[in-house]
């Protein structure tokens, strides 16, 4: 048996220390009795970004970077992008384990009797500008919205946050509804009772209700494959805000702001962009140029956490073919397909290990069903709904977390004399 110790010596004073070591981490607090004299604050980490350190111990998401692995409490993101719905996954990642026959029945119908928004979210909807991106209006009425459940507040309560769960998770997509048709100037429609979740978001979207269930199943599947993705950008916005205690509607607001990024849940609509601006395939080899000048991004490439290709990616090329034979095929299609195989044979691209990532195609599908690039995240945020309230009830309920609150290095003027 290994010693589960890393053995330090500070080449500062000569002095050596044993750091236990627990799955595969030391505690950086454990570096702050390095110090250089008693005066000395002692050790700290430096990570900006976070890339080598872990905040949490979560049980929900597991990726294997390297491998190409994505699981959600155990399952592979492939049998349940094939055998589950999502709202089996919404379940299955809040609570641990697949809902029985049972449990899916109460779930959907709890779902369903809390799909209505309150009349005054709406004047709230109506007083921003129709060409207001649809990122913005989602947080604006995610955050509107917190101000109808005062008793959200509570997040010591367990019944308060699973009523909160179920009210966000019934809300999302009519909430993501109202800001398509408030952006196209339409009356807006409520949920059909008896109609399922993902069919009557697509509903309340096209305004009729012979949606085709192809296009039905590869939103469900869409969805199941954005549900959660541990301690992303948009997921650790959801649980440092969350770690102040604040109510889940703020948390879900500021989660749908980090997620609006182009770095993150912003990609797909600029992978739309970048295949419009390339425009043919004859202009893919000058276009990568720019990106191996560093004057361009292959936007839906890269990934931090995958090295390998990403798991979803490869689920999004079966249903892009699903859909396309329902809608016709994009004709973007020849160019991304083309930019993927010329990048993978590209000495930069494998070099640097930059894969397509699960925005390079999805996009494409998006488009395909009729939604406009501004409108993409917007259905990643419906999807992406579950791993944030999944996240953020398990942070409330950890015992080793406290409110977050990171360190710096000051890099400032100090006690200057003041000029008057
Ligand atoms: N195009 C061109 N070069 C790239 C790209 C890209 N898409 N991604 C990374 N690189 C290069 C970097 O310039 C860097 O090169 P260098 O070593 O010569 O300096 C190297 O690859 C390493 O990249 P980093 O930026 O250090 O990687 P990081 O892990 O910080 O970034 C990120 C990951 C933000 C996803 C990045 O790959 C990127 O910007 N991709 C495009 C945007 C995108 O598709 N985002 C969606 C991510 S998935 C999601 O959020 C759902």
């Amino acid at each position: 048996m290994s010693d589960q110790k890393l053995h330090v010596t500070d080449g500062r004073t000569g002095k050596t220390y044993d750091l236990p070591i627990t799955d595969g981490s030391i505690k950086a607090m454990d570096l702050r009795q390095m110090q250089t004299d008693p005066e000395d604050f002692g050790l700290l980490a430096h990570d900006p970004a976070f890339t080598n350190t872990t905040s949490c111990r979560s049980a929900i998401t597991y990726i294997d970077g390297d491998r190409g692995i994505l699981e959600y409490r155990g399952y592979s993101i492939a049998d349940l992008a094939e055998k589950a719905s999502f709202l089996e996954v919404q379940w299955l990642l809040l609570n641990g384990e697949l809902p029985d026959a049972a449990q899916l029945a109460s779930w959907k119908s709890d779902l369903a009797s809390r799909a209505h928004l309150p009349a005054g979210l709406l004047d709230v909807l109506q007083g921003l500008p129709k060409d207001a991106h649809p990122m913005s209006v989602l947080m604006v009425l995610m955050a509107a919205l917190g101000g109808y459940s005062a008793d959200s507040r509570n997040v010591r309560d367990a019944k308060v946050r699973a009523e909160h769960i179920r009210r966000i998770l019934a809300q999302m997509p009519l909430l993501a509804a109202a800001a398509w048709r408030h952006r196209r100037g339409h009356a807006q429609i409520a949920p059909k009772p008896g109609v399922g979740y993902v069919e009557n978001f697509l509903r309340m979207i096209y305004g009729r209700d012979d949606v085709n269930p192809v296009l039905i199943r590869a939103m469900d599947v869409l969805l199941t494959l954005h549900a959660d993705h541990e301690q992303n950008c948009s997921t650790a916005a959801m649980r440092g805000v969350g770690s102040s205690e604040c109510d889940p509607y703020s948390c879900s607001g500021a989660a749908i702001a980090a997620l609006s990024g182009p770095l993150h849940g912003g990609a797909n609509e600029e992978v739309l962009r970048m295949l419009a601006e390339i425009g043919s395939v004859e202009h893919i080899p000058s276009f990568l140029a720019k990106v191996k000048d560093k004057k361009a991004k292959l936007m839906g490439f890269g990934h931090r956490v995958y090295k390998s290709y990403d798991p979803r990616a490869k689920i999004i090329a079966r249903i892009a073919k699903e859909v396309f034979e329902v809608t016709g095929k994009n004709p973007l299609l020849e160019i991304a397909v083309e930019l993927e195989r010329i990048a993978l044979s590209e000495p930069y691209f494998i070099e640097r290990n930059l894969y397509p990532n699960v925005d390079f195609y999805s996009g494409l599908i998006y488009q395909s069903m009729g939604f406009d690039p501004s409108y993409f995240t917007v259905l990643f945020a419906v999807g992406r709904a579950p791993g944030w309230l999944s996240q953020w009830d398990e942070l409330i309920r950890d015992p080793e977390q406290k409110i977050a609150r990171p360190r710096q290095i000051y890099t400032g003027h100090r006690a200057r004399p003041f000029p008057r």
